[in-house]
């Protein structure tokens, strides 16, 4: 029996794509795995209503963990109409499965590696190697909103905290809410993996990323959580800024920041602020982690224009599957494997459309191949 079992979720779109592009690399680093495909995304809906069906969280369930291509999400009336007849009509409404996963594996850390590597033209400035720590499953993200705004909700609300009277005069039915819900427990755990990040990739501090002067309540407990965590690793500063003029500093002083933490939504932003400083769409891999199971996948979307093409660059992906290897601590593979795609940029020879260059998301995989 191969050492792991890895659930290989391509989706659709150039999800395909860029992950055949990663089973050449995987192959030629004969990684001890076996790899079991489950079906995922935009054909699953129209055909059963379910994006993410049973039986792919059963074969999650049986795997060390997963890598997904990427997958095609569209609005909800959209969706509805793109069911088969006899899907329509029944109430079925489409949700993410992506987020679905986060939330059934409970998988709070959301880890965005950003670093400029040598060569690549799309680089901001050269010399940028940064890594944000996203909390991944609460926030604003937690799914608790309401329009209109139910009278009981609002009036309860109203005893607690007369702040919300003046949005009274509108009427109710004019007036949305999301709930921005920060546990101490969430905060602690992503504080504390980026604080681990650091003490194991011999950064010499952590920034931690939020609003507190405005945001008191969830800000507050997120930076005081960040503060006591802190404690415990003495010789890793903590550093704590604003999230607005944390994008100035990012675009003014790149090179000053290592490891960065933050809740979901603020780190949904950042991290695609810093995601071009590097490269964009084509470089920035993640992993979504918990304590059990983990699911690495390329941040960009399914890009349907391109679907099918042979024709977007595989590197994302590529980056993807090394963070994958550091997490099954191969890390003799996941170093050959980022030396192989850091020589390929350097050497400049084979290039995606994006990079400006001619050579196809394969032909990228086997140069990377190739120096392995
Ligand atoms: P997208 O990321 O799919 O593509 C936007 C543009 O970025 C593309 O048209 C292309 O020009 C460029 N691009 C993306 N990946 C690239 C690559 N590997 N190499 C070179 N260029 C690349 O975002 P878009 O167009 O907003 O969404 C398309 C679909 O993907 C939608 O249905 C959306 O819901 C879904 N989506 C899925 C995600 C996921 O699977 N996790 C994440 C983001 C979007
Ligand atoms: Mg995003």
């Amino acid at each position: 029996m191969a050492k792991y079992r890895i659930a290989w979720l391509p989706g659709d779109g150039i999800g395909v794509d860029v992950m055949d592009a990663a089973r050449i690399v995987l192959d030629k680093l004969g990684l001890d795995a076996e790899y079991l495909h489950g079906d995922i995304g935009w054909e699953f809906w129209c055909k059963e209503g379910n994006a993410l069906p049973e039986r792919t969280i059963k074969l999650l369930k049986e795997t060390d963990c997963a890598l997904f291509g990427a997958i095609t999400s569209k609005p909800k009336e959209e969706a509805e109409k793109e069911l088969i007849p006899s899907l329509q009509g029944k109430g079925l409404v489409y949700s993410s499965p992506i987020v679905g996963l986060r939330q059934l594996f409970d998988l709070g850390t959301n880890l965005r590696p950003c670093k400029a590597y040598e060569g690549n033209p799309l680089n901001y400035r050269d010399g940028i190697d940064l890594v944000v720590f996203r909390e991944n499953t609460e926030d604003l993200y937690s799914g608790v909103e309401f329009f209109p705004f139910p009278k009981e909700v609002f009036e309860s609300i109203k005893a607690k905290n007369k702040k919300i009277a003046r949005f009274e005069k509108y009427g109710l039915d004019k007036v949305a809410v999301s709930m921005r819900i920060i546990s101490e427990q969430a905060s602690e755990s992503i504080v504390t993996d980026a604080f681990e990040y650091a003490k194991k990739y011999g950064y010499k501090s952590v920034t931690v990323v939020e609003k507190p002067n405005v945001i008191r309540e969830t800000s507050g407990l997120f930076i005081r959580t960040a503060r006591k965590v802190a404690q415990k690793y003495p010789g890793i500063a903590l550093w704590e800024t604003n999230i607005d003029a944390m994008c100035m500093w990012l675009i003014k002083n790149p090179h000053d920041y290592g490891v960065i933490v933050t809740s979901n939504m603020f780190g949904d932003i950042i991290s695609d602020l810093c995601a071009q400083l590097v490269g964009g769409l084509g470089f920035a891999s993640s992993g979504n982690i918990g304590k059990d199971y983990a699911v690495f996948e390329p941040t960009h979307g399914s890009a349907p224009k391109y679907a099918g093409q042979n024709k977007v660059n595989p590197m994302a992906t590529l980056l993807t599957a090394k963070l994958m290897l550091d997490w099954l601590n191969e890390q003799d593979k996941a170093a050959a494997l980022e030396n192989a795609i850091a020589k390929v940029i350097k050497d400049g020879k084979v290039r995606t459309y994006d990079m400006g260059g001619k050579a196809t998301t394969l032909d990228v995989a086997r140069a990377v191949a190739a120096n392995l």
